[in-house]
């Protein structure tokens, strides 16, 4: 099969890495991709919200199978534009990607179908949100509707920061359009897991779970990110709480969609909080997660191309999903100053180090080709993952593989995993 794989970053180029091992994949293409994926498949320089010309180069290339990898061109419909040019194509259409792309849709979704998550209310209108504040409860939690790359939350602890955050996403518009309507949702606290699946419109099955290290600085302080770090599995994900998920939340949200016409086919990711009354829904995401996806694929047995098929044609009833019984953990080396302002196109030395290492992997989030060589080209540069028998030992592999490669501004966290120790 021909297979083009749409996005630029770590979670696709573990995509790429993954299909890459599939015996039905005969050429990879990849667009726009970067020098890492490079390695994999054929990137093309058309952007990923270029969808008219995605098509065209699919048609062009009688490719078989286009996988999605980014919320954006999801959330903006590239699936129906692909699906009305006749090509096969693995991710929700438009009215199922509204899921990620709309947290108010999704809130009031989970209400009428009794999943749960955290109490909330809807606004279209900042007096009305102002008003609401004034009887609130703090902490209280702010949501701009749409998608803001995962900046549009804000924790507020009083009155006096809530409004302002309220007149930030609704008035100066900070998030643009994502804030022509925000949720305004009960502050819960617990332990954050994030929980992959595959969906075929009514299967759901569930990968292995993950968690992530949104903050910037060790310690959880600092700026949110796209992610600093991640391991998996999450032990405090035990199989009762995956049995009650199960039940309460992955299967009811794909009936809800259905039943609302929306079918979903694609991933679903699931944000949860393990609170004290149980798990709730955080957040949906429509794709896989960035970077979960560098330490749950890399433990996944199964031929993802077959897995992928299967979603699309509503076959996924058939399909086993495998794990390894093992764990993984992801470093990000970052551009130091990342999420604010960094410095890029530093030359990356020591990526050779990664070749032939079973159980190591070095997953690019930006870089490009510069006069021959590798050069950082982003916030997040790099996904340095590796695999051992236990989390812990997967976190030592990690962090000693972090030292194999060097860029002049390079940052990470040092404290990935470290709730590891507390399970
Ligand atoms: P989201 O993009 O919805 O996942 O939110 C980003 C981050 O904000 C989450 O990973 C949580 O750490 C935090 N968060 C979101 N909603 C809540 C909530 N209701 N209570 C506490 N923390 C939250
Ligand atoms: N790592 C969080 C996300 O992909 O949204």
């Amino acid at each position: 099969m021909k297979i083009l794989i749409v996005g630029s970053g770590g979670r696709e180029h573990a995509i790429a890495w993954k299909i890459a091992q599939s015996p039905k994949a005969e050429k990879i293409y990849c667009a726009p991709g970067n020098a890492g994926i490079a390695e994999y498949a054929e990137c093309v320089n058309i952007g990923a919200m270029e969808f008219e010309k995605l098509a065209a180069f699919a048609k062009e290339k009688e490719i078989d199978l286009t996988v999605i990898g980014m919320d954006d061109p999801l959330v903006g419909g590239i699936v129906d534009v692909f699906e009305r040019e006749g090509l096969r194509v693995f991710g929700p259409r438009k009215n199922a990607a509204i899921l990620e792309g709309s947290k108010a849709f999704s809130k009031d979704l989970m209400k009428k179908y009794h999943i749960p998550t955290a109490e909330y209310e809807n606004f279209d209108d900042a007096k009305k949100a102002l008003e609401y504040l004034q009887t609130a409860k703090f902490p209280i939690v702010l949501k701009a509707d749409g998608l803001a790359l995962g900046k549009g939350v804000l924790i507020c602890q009083d009155l006096a920061e809530a409004q302002e955050g309220v007149r930030t996403i609704m008035e100066d518009k900070k998030f643009g359009t994502a804030g022509n309507t925000m949720v305004i949702e009960e502050f819960m606290t617990g332990r954050e897991v994030s929980v992959l699946t595959f969906v075929d419109g009514k299967t759901i099955k569930v990968m292995t779970s993950a968690q992530d290290h949104k903050r910037a600085l060790d310690g959880d302080q600092g700026l949110n990110t796209g992610g600093m770090g991640t391991f998996s599995p999450s032990p405090f994900y035990t199989s009762e709480i995956d049995a009650y998920c199960k039940e309460h939340i992955y299967q009811p949200t794909v009936d809800a969609m259905a039943a609302e016409g929306r079918e979903f086919k694609g991933i679903i990711f699931f944000g949860l909080m393990l609170t004290a009354d149980g798990p709730k829904v955080l957040e949906y995401n429509a794709r896989f997660g960035d970077p979960e996806t560098q330490v749950v694929l890399p433990r996944m047995k199964n031929d993802i191309v077959e897995v992928f098929e299967a979603c699309i044609d509503g076959t996924l009833d058939r399909i086993n999903l495998e794990f390894e019984d093992n764990a993984a953990v992801c470093v990000v080396l970052a551009s130091d100053g990342y999420p604010v302002s960094y410095e890029k196109g530093f030359p990356i030395e020591g990526l050779e180090n990664f070749k032939d290492k079973d159980g190591y992997y070095v997953f690019h989030a930006g870089s490009k080709f510069a006069d021959g060589k590798i050069v950082t080209n982003g916030g997040r540069v790099l996904g340095v993952t590796a695999k051992g028998s236990t989390l812990k030992e997967a976190r030592a592999n990690a962090y000693k593989a972090t030292e194999w490669v060097s860029f002049e501004n390079k940052y990470m966290r040092h404290d990935i995993g470290k709730a590891i120790d507390e399970a």
